[in-house]
């Protein structure tokens, strides 16, 4: 029997497991439109979902994706689980490891993820931690792929909070080979642990001036300046982050088919105007579909082998 696969950050795949994941999900998505589901991987499990904080695409993408692959969504409210009265994550484990089949978990600590891993033999998702949020990212470059065919001659330009879509986004840049730029306040640069981890860190260019990288973006990608538990800093946040928007000035000088990127939910007025995000060269929506095509793809990767082995 082969090792049970999780999916605890981006790293855990190779470039050619994320293009095997985008070929499914452009196959679900094809045949989707067409009304048919192909799939039943999952029949028979129940997979469970651990939110410690809100969701809303997260959330429902996996449970649609889960029920249109043959199997059951739970979602555990994490207030009304004993681990809000202090029954520990290995314990906690261990008990939900008698009873479902897989788990998505969205919560702070990104080493929470990682000991749900260790301790259950069902795989184990990432659905966002204050660290990284790999499923998001690979929806991402999933769309980025359906407009530009080459990854390879393609230059991302994330522009604001070097938080957990844009560490994902560099890391997963650093593994498809993507030329991937960050503009950012000095004060909230890109963490050096991320630089550390990236095997081509010549991919990356970091600058504090919002406007440098954007003549040669193909995509601009932005997201919130106060991420779920970064609440206590808003007002110092809101202020530092100020003249990164992404507004119409600073998308004045981009390719004319340039993408803007949102992994949404998107605080208008704020990160992005409503010009930018509701403009031609958006494709907010197109992203926030495809979550739950790769969703479908990431778990057919993570179930097939096993259910191919039975
Ligand atoms: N983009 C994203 O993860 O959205 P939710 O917080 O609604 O899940
Ligand atoms: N960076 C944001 C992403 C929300 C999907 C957050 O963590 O709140």
């Amino acid at each position: 029997m082969t090792e049970k696969k999780d999916l605890v950050n981006i790293t855990d795949l190779s470039r050619k497991e994320i293009y095997a994941i985008f070929e499914k999900a452009k196959f679900y998505k094809f045949q989707r439109k067409k009304g048919i589901l192909v799939d039943d991987v999952l029949r028979g499990h129940s997979i469970g979902l651990l939110f410690r904080k809100p969701s809303s695409r997260t959330r429902i993408s996996f449970e649609v994706a889960i029920i249109e692959l043959g199997g059951s969504p739970i979602f555990l409210e994490t207030s009304q689980l004993q681990i809000s009265r202090g029954e520990t994550i290995e314990d906690t484990a261990r008990v939900l490891n008698l009873y479902l089949k897989g788990l998505v978990i969205r919560t702070y600590q990104q080493s929470e993820v990682e000991s749900f891993a260790r301790i259950v033999d069902f795989p184990v998702i990432n659905g966002l931690t204050d660290s990284f949020h790999p499923c998001q990212i690979l929806a991402d470059f999933f769309t980025i792929w359906e407009h530009k065919k080459n990854l390879e001659e393609v230059v991302v330009t994330y522009i604001g909070d070097p938080n957990n879509v844009c560490n994902t986004l560099i890391l997963a840049a650093d593994i498809l080979g993507v030329r991937i730029n960050v503009s950012c306040p000095s004060e909230y640069s890109v963490s050096k642990q991320i630089v550390n981890i990236m095997e081509n860190p010549h991919l990356l260019k970091v600058s504090d001036d919002p406007y440098s990288f954007v003549p040669e973006s193909d995509v601009i990608y932005t997201d919130t300046w106060v991420s779920m538990g970064d609440e206590t800093e808003k007002e110092k946040r809101l202020e530092v982050f100020k003249k990164f928007q992404v507004n119409e000035k600073l998308v004045k000088n981009a390719p004319a088919n340039f993408l803007f990127m949102h992994c949404l939910p998107a605080h208008r007025g704020q990160e992005v105007t409503d010009a930018v995000i509701d403009g031609n060269n958006s494709v907010v929506w197109q992203q926030a579909e495809n979550r739950l095509h790769v969703q479908k793809s990431i778990l057919h990767f993570l179930y097939s082998e096993a259910e191919d082995e039975l």
